[in-house]
Formats: structure tokens, C-alpha cells, sequence
């Protein structure tokens, strides 16, 4: 029995569905420290500028294209030309790969949320995190046994994930969002107000804005710019095209994408804020010295925690919230990257929902013990630079480019204008057709020069060839290998699906 496409149940469950995508772990610990080692308040102008010459004009694009297609990012190219699907491929093997480390992480925040109530990380905080708690091995070939306690916590976000899933647009993913999304804004000015009413939380801030305008004319500035933003926008890995697909026929794309950009900016800024205040905290603790780590992983389970233990009084509240928005910005990501997946499968191979996410979960859930294991961060970093450097660098450029230069974007733009407010043109065209492709370019010149140039991390040459150039290639080759499977049923009408599901 065929059924119509699933839809998004209103307008607001779409923008919290594309915006708790787009705001993630990114926002919380890579934003602030990008600004800040990229020209503080200065690095602001690179910053929305790409925001408005790429990453909204890209919203809009792969908005229109989910939209006008009805489809998964690989039923979406196959659409516009045959040849093209094995991009959408590429793009949710990328997300594949993604989704299976970006959840190890909101395992570790469920075990330091339940740390944080008794701050049983004690005073040595990285000692803690590296030995005790992953148990961390010399070399990511290194396996050093499971982790148990971690495991358990996976387990934990898979069934979240799964149930999420499992229960369709409406009823699993947008009613998720619609409760991670405020729950995240209102944890988060909590933590704000705590963060600047601390001493010394000014001068962290200030650290943070206080521009360095000599760094606007750094080639790299900019780069670091666009790549923030891709990657915080989550364009690129199909996860918008897929989304949009599930929107009823009269949606304004237009506005939904500038929603999405600017939500995703602002939570940016009060990230930025509330961990360069507690930095600056820290910074007064010590008489001044900046703390060691201020991104990434270490940011957040090392750094942070060595803030909680210096906190007057609220130690064990402010640590766990910090935990909390941690999961609510990490698991909202992981439904819209594991979703990507799904909806491809779905359309090609012409599955019900509910066994695709079962497929989905189970395979992707044996993979991701690997992380789980003593060298589970030591892989999780390799693969992380590797795929996001170049898949999505590449995948992206490759995107704008067809869809530039042999289609026209004319028909998009006809087809998104009468039902936006507010309409595109040739500026729009003008971004897509030749400042995306330009700066997109020219970062993956740069890539590819730094990664054969510097081996990454110091790590070893099999480890980099396996983990990373292998599994970076890995997901262009199942691109090319997935496009060549027939598909179920005509291109045409796959955007109806097996059976009907949870709407
Ligand atoms: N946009 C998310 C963030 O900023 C990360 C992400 C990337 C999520 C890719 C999904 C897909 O953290």
C-alpha cells in the first residue's frame, strides 16, 4: 500500500526541526573558540557575511530543492539528473559516518550529568576525564577494552534516538525538538546569567569581542568563517534537503531559511558568551592565566568541569545544566543526521519507516561501540577531521556547482518565490553561482595542501590512511556504489512511500 509523504504537523515544528539541527555541539564549544583565535569581535564581519553570501543562500537552495522534489537528498539529484544521485549518497554516507560519533558524545554527557551531582570528576579534571573515565590508549589502533560505563550511556542515546525516529516527522521529530529546543534556550540563559554575574567574567567576555581587525585581511580568517558556518548550518550533508522534503506544498522557504540562519547565529552569540564568561571566571581564579583547553571535547568535559569545582555555591545545578543543554543541542543534531539516512533508504529502497530506522539503529549502533572503547576519542578525532575537512569541503562544492552551472537556477527560484514572502533573485543566483563555488574552491585547495602536507595530529601513517583518507573515500565510493542499486519504484514516484507510518 502506497501513502503520501509524511509532513511536518505546523510551520513552528519545521523551524525546530531545521534550527536543533543547525544548533549543536558546534555552537556550544566551537563557535566561541573559533572567534575568539580568529580575530574575536573582528571575526564577526567574516563571519555574517558568510552567513548571507553562503550559508543562508545555501538554506534556501536546498530548502527549494527537498521542497520542489519531495525527496531525500538522493532522490532530490536523481530528480534533476540521474547522474547526479550518487552526491546525495555521498552526502548521507558522510552523515552515516557522523552520526555514528556525534552520539558517543552525548554519552558522555548523560555519565558527566550524573558526575555532576556529586562532582565525582574530583579536582584532577583532564586526569579524570582521559584515565579514568575513557581510559584512553597511547594510539587509536589500540583498542584497550570496552568501556562499560559507556556503553551503558550509549545505549541510553540509541533508545532515544531510535524512539525518536521510529515515530515519524510529527510525532517523533518535531514533537522532540519541540521540547529539546526551549528546554536548550532556557538552560542555556540560566547558564548565561550565572556566567556573567561571575568575577572576572567581564574581561573573559571582552576577550572573546575585542576585535583584532589586522586578522580580516587573513586568508585563513575567512576560510575558518565559511567552515563554521557549514558546518553549524548543517548544509551540506542532505540533512536540510531531507527535511524540507516532509513540508507541506504552501511553505514560505525563504523565511524558513533565514530563521534557521539567524536562530542558529543568535544561540551562537550566547554560547559565545556563557563559556568566554566562565573562561574569563577562571582567568580570575588563577590570577589571570587562560585556561588550557578552550574548545572541543576538552572544553566541555575538562575545562568546564574544573569551572563547576572553583564555583562559589550552585555547583552541582550549574553543572548538570550545563550537561543537559549538552544532550538537548547534541540529540536534537543526531535525530536530523540520523533522519538523513533514514529518508534516503526509505525512498530508495521503497521501505517503511519503521524498517528502516530498525536497520538503521541496529547497524549503526554495533558500529558506534567502537567508540566506546579505550581509543574510542583517539578515532573519533581522526575520522572527525577527516570527513568534516573534506567530504563536506568537496561534497558542498560539488552541490553548488551542478546545481549552479547545469541547472537553472532559474526553475528553483520559480518554484520558491511564489509561495515566499519574501523573494530571490540575483543576488541569490549570485551567491550560489559564483561566491560559494569561489570561496568552497579555495578551501579545498587549502585542505588538500595542509593534509598532505601535515600529518594530522602527529598520529600514525596507518592510522590517518585507515581512519582517515579511507573512511573519507570510503563514503565517496558508497555514494557512487549506492546510485548504481535500482530504485524500487520510477524516480518519479518514489516520493510516495511502502506503508504508512506514524502520521
Ligand atoms: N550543526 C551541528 C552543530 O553545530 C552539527 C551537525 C553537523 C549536525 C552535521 C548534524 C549534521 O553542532
Amino acid at each position: 500500500m502506497t501513502a503520501a509523504r509524511e509532513q511536518w504537523g505546523s510551520r513552528l515544528g519545521f523551524i525546530m526541526a531545521a534550527a536543533g539541527s543547525a544548533i549543536g555541539l558546534g555552537n556550544i564549544w566551537r563557535f566561541p573558540y573559533m572567534a575568539y583565535e580568529n580575530g574575536g569581535g573582528a571575526f564577526l564581519i567574516p563571519y555574517f557575511f558568510a552567513l548571507l553570501t553562503a550559508g543562508i543562500p545555501i538554506l534556501i537552495l536546498e530548502f527549494g530543492l527537498g521542497h520542489k522534489m519531495k525527496g531525500s537528498a538522493p532522490l532530490s539529484f536523481a530528480r534533476l539528473n540521474r547522474k547526479w544521485e550518487w552526491i546525495g549518497w555521498w552526502q548521507i554516507a558522510i552523515s552515516f559516518v557522523i552520526s555514528i560519533y556525534y552520539i558517543i558524545i552525548i554519552a558522555w554527557a548523560f555519565n558527566y550529568l550524573w558526575f555532576a551531582v556529586s562532582r565525582s570528576w574530583g579536582t584532577d579534571t583532564i586526569g579524570f576525564f582521559i584515565n579514568d573515565f575513557l581510559g584512553l590508549t597511547e594510539s587509536p589502533l589500540d583498542g584497550g577494552g570496552i568501556r562499560w560505563a559507556i556503553v551503558g550511556t550509549l545505549v541510553i542515546a540509541w533508545v532515544v534516538n531510535f524512539a525518536v525516529l521510529y515515530s515519524g516527522v510529527k510525532k517523533g521529530i518535531e514533537l522532540a525538538n519541540k521540547i529539546f529546543m526551549p528546554v536548550l534556550i532556557i538552560v542555556l540563559l540560566i547558564l548565561m546569567g550565572r556566567s556573567i554575574t561571575l568575577p572576572g567574567a567581564a574581561d573573559g567576555i571582552s576577550l572573546l569581542f575585542a576585535p583584532d581587525f589586522s586578522r580580516i585581511l587573513d586568508a585563513d580568517v575567512w576560510v575558518a568563517a565559511y567552515g563554521q558556518i557549514f558546518f553549524s548550518l548543517s548544509i551540506a550533508f542532505g540533512i536540510m534537503i531531507g527535511y524540507a522534503s516532509y513540508l507541506p506544498d504552501e511553505s514560505d522557504i525563504v523565511n524558513n531559511a533565514f530563521m534557521t540562519g539567524f536562530l542558529n547565529c543568535g544561540f551562537s552569540m550566547l554560547a559565545g558568551i556563557t563559556v568566554f564568561g566562565i573562561i574569563g571566571f577562571m582567568m580570575h581564579q588563577a590570577g589571570g592565566a587562560l585556561p588550557e583547553k578552550l574548545s572541543g571535547v576538552f572544553l566541555a568535559f575538562v575545562t568546564f568541569p574544573e569551572a563547576v569545582n572553583q564555583l562559589p555555591f550552585l555547583q552541582a545545578a550549574v553543572g548538570i545544566l550545563f550537561f543537559v543543554s549538552i544532550v538537548c543541542a547534541g540529540m536534537s543534531s543526531e535525530i536530523s543526521i540520523s533522519e538523513t539516512v533514514i529518508c534516503g533508504l526509505m525512498d530508495k529502497f521503497y521501505l517503511p519507516r519503521q524498517k528502516a530506522v530498525i536497520g538503521y539503529c541496529v547497524i549503526a549502533g554495533l558500529i558506534s561501540l567502537v567508540f566506546a572503547t579505550g581509543s574510542g576519542l583517539l578515532i573519533l578525532d581522526i575520522v572527525d577531521h577527516f570527513i568534516n575537512n573534506f567530504g563536506i569541503v568537496f561534497a558542498g562544492l560539488l552541490e553548488v556547482i551542478l546545481i549552479g552551472w547545469f541547472f537553472k537556477l532559474k526553475i528553483l527560484q520559480d518554484h520558491i518565490n511564489p509561495i515566499s514572502d519574501f523573494s530571490i533573485g540575483r543576488y541569490w543566483r549570485l551567491c550560489i553561482l559564483i561566491i560559494t563555488p569561489v570561496v568552497l574552491g579555495a578551501m579545498a585547495v587549502q585542505k588538500i595542501r595542509l593534509g598532505l602536507t601535515t600529518p594530522y595530529g602527529g598520529y600514525s601513517t596507518p592510522a590517518i590512511l585507515i581512519l582517515g583518507w579511507g573512511i573519507a573515500l570510503a563514503a565517496a565510493g558508497s555514494g557512487v556504489i549506492l546510485s548504481r542499486i535500482a530504485w524500487r519504484i520510477p524516480v518519479d514516484m518514489a516520493q510516495d512511500r511502502g506503508t504508512k507510518t506514524g502520521n
